[in-house]
């Protein structure tokens, strides 16, 4: 899951007693009851349409979070671009890592559409005090790696993005529709490759077994807290943003993923993983949230392996942005010599 927000807040000034709100004028309340008749008849909410702030600063956090998952989870994959077995491999890998930056920049302009610029969002992510997903402050051990992460990452993504194309805000729900379709290709590839190691070697099979040990578990704290554990979760739901829980999602997930690890010759690595015939689901052990909590704080393997290389990308590419600025700029000179 790349959105946490609901369960895991950016890092925000404390805050302290809230003053009482002011009372409500009758236009203003006429506003919030429309926005709230859309909201409850599931239609969606567009960029120029009223909606309360509060609606606005939660969607600006879950989709700049989001946004910032898109970007820092190039870096664990791009890392094996050089090293990809074959160059049918690099290829794949090449075009899923550029898709994961193309999420990010659909993401990031959704957002904006909130009042809320890139360069705002960016600073924020490069102070430390947005959060981005979790999952991607673990290191890429091996090339089988590269493979479940596509199988069990991009695989929990699509459970938490699927029903986010229905999301009440436009702008939001339609950038997950083809995110949705990219992050199929993703899951589908890594499935694959994985696949093909299975058939291998004894040494093959050992290291996407060793892969698929190391990232399960925190594939399944991917969709973050249970549910009684994430309080503002009930708002998202009320908004029409999350449509299904936390603990929802995570089964869903363990439920699809079960019979694909039979199909490749996995173990998961839970022995109290098993089929509960009365609840018609998977059964499985206890998350360990400490460690889950410790890494979303900054203490995971790579936090500041991840967010150096991010800063540092972002100032090199400075003359970039300048470059481009000054071509625009110069563009439009023309025309308007050109007009005159
Ligand atoms: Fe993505
Ligand atoms: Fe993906």
């Amino acid at each position: 899951m790349y959105t946490q927000s609901f369960s895991v807040a950016d890092g925000d000034k404390p805050r302290g007693p809230k003053a009482a709100p002011a009372p409500l004028s009758a236009d203003e309340q006429a506003r919030e009851d429309a926005f709230d008749a859309r909201i409850a008849d599931d239609g969606r909410i567009e960029p120029r349409d009223w909606m309360p702030d509060a609606y606005r600063k939660t969607l600006v956090r879950q989709i700049s979070q989001h946004a910032h998952s898109e970007i820092v989870g190039m870096l664990p994959e791009g890392n094996w671009i050089s090293r990809a077995p074959s160059l049918k491999r690099k290829a794949i890998l090449i075009a899923k890592v550029q898709d994961e930056g193309g999420h990010g920049l659909y993401l990031y302009s959704a957002a904006e559409t909130l009042g809320t610029s890139r360069d705002e969002m960016l600073a924020a992510l490069h102070s430390g005090r947005a959060k981005y997903s979790s999952i991607f402050n673990y290191p890429t051990l091996n090339w089988a790696d590269v493979g479940v992460i596509g199988w069990l990452v991009d695989g929990a993504a699509i459970m938490n993005q699927i029903p986010l194309c229905r999301c009440s805000y436009g702008p939001y729900a339609r950038a997950m529709v083809r995110v949705c379709k990219e992050e199929s290709f993703h899951q589908r590839q890594g499935y694959e490759a994985l696949l093909v190691m299975m058939r291998g070697t004894a040494e093959q099979r050992a290291m996407v077994q060793d892969a698929v040990n190391r990232w399960w578990w925190k594939c399944l704290a991917m969709f973050g807290p249970p549910d009684d554990n994430s309080p503002n979760s009930a708002l998202g739901m009320k908004w029409g943003i999350k449509r299904i829980s936390n603990d929802e999602l995570r089964q869903k997930f363990v439920d699809a993923t079960v019979p694909q690890a039979k199909v490749l010759g996995v173990t998961l690595p839970d022995p109290d993983l098993k089929w509960n015939e009365a609840r018609g689901h998977y059964d499985y052990g206890a998350i360990d949230w400490d460690e889950f909590w410790a890494t979303v704080n900054g203490n995971g393997p790579c936090n500041k392996e991840r967010l150096n290389t991010r800063v540092k990308a972002w100032n090199e590419g400075a003359w970039v942005r300048e470059a481009a600025l000054a071509h625009a700029e110069k563009q439009a000179q023309r025309k308007l010599k050109e007009a005159a």
